[in-house]
């Protein structure tokens, strides 16, 4: 596994793998890496000619109160894990030679990102997609891997992608869970046991409104309600949103009659926020 830390040696090796012909797979990540990275950087190396996983904890994506100071960081760890999984490149940047100073270059996808997490971090995707650009330049790849986990940065990366013409193709990979159903989180090493306990109410509240769907509801408000009420049962438990929306647009329904609906919820518990989402096909 090659290690690079300089941008223009990342893209000096891309071009070459360009050159060459050869088919990339790219995995963004903030790191302190779990199975859910670990099944994306697997998915890319069966993919693909060559794998490129970046860990860069990206400033830009986090709001002034955010956790930025605080992200998990286990650098070796992480090496160690890609090392031994047979990565091709592992791509380590410094802040300062992605944001150098006097950077001045933003890139946004409006609309989509006024939606659901957007609403509480009005600056994250705009940071997303910024960094996603200068990393997609850098590594040039062929593919890049994405997990449902995010499933709104998904939707923005596929815009990005789309609108400016990057010749990249997206691949978004399933949300890879605990036994107990947790969904795997670098943020989930922020919660104390108890915490860690409330944080199963998450995806028990999705497989409840998807059970309810199933057996016919297609009520939205009696639907958030159910799930409103398994949350609010654990008093640590504070809502920021629940969705129930159309998975391309993100728009809210009211009542449910097209094939598919995304159910899409945040959370904090104490100062840690998480993410769940469920896609729920409709009978006809
Ligand atoms: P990070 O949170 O480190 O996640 C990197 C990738 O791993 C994302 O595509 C995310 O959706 C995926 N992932 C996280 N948890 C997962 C899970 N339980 N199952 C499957 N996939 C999972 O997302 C980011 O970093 C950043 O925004 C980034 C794209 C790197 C830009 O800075």
């Amino acid at each position: 596994m090659e290690i690079i830390r300089d941008p223009k040696a990342m893209q000096e090796i891309a071009i070459d793998l360009f050159k060459r012909s050869r088919s990339v797979g790219f995995v963004p990540t903030m790191g302190a890496l779990h199975d859910g990275h670990v099944s994306l950087v697997k998915a890319s190396l069966h993919d693909n000619d060559e794998t490129i996983v970046s860990i860069f904890v990206n400033p830009t994506q986090f709001g002034p109160d955010e956790d930025l100071d605080d992200y998990p960081g286990s650098i070796d760890e992480d090496t160690k894990r890609l090392k031994s999984l047979h990565l091709d490149y592992l791509f380590l940047p410094k802040k300062e030679d992605i944001y150098p100073q006097n950077y001045l270059t933003y890139v946004e996808v409006q609309g989509l990102t006024n939606r659901l997490c957007g609403l509480s971090r009005p600056t994250h995707f705009k940071g997303v997609t910024t960094v996603c650009s200068i990393l997609f330049h850098l590594t040039l790849p062929t593919v890049a891997y994405f997990g449902q986990k995010d499933y709104q940065q998904t939707l923005v990366i596929e815009k990005l992608l789309k609108d400016l013409h990057f010749p990249i193709t997206i691949k978004v990979m399933p949300i890879v869970r605990d036994k107990d159903g947790l969904a795997l989180s670098s943020r989930n090493q922020y919660l104390s046991g108890n915490e860690r306990i409330s944080a199963l109410r998450i995806n028990q509240s999705l497989e409840k409104a998807e059970h309810l769907i199933h057996e016919g509801e297609r009520n939205v408000y009696i639907l958030k309600k159910a799930i409103t009420e398994h949350l609010s049962k654990s008093k640590d438990i504070h809502i920021d949103y629940i969705s129930i929306c159309h998975p391309k647009t993100l728009i809210d329904l009211t009542q449910l009659t097209i094939g598919k609906v995304l159910i899409a919820l945040s959370v904090y518990l104490g100062g840690t926020r998480l993410i769940d989402n469920r896609i729920v096909k409709l009978a006809n």
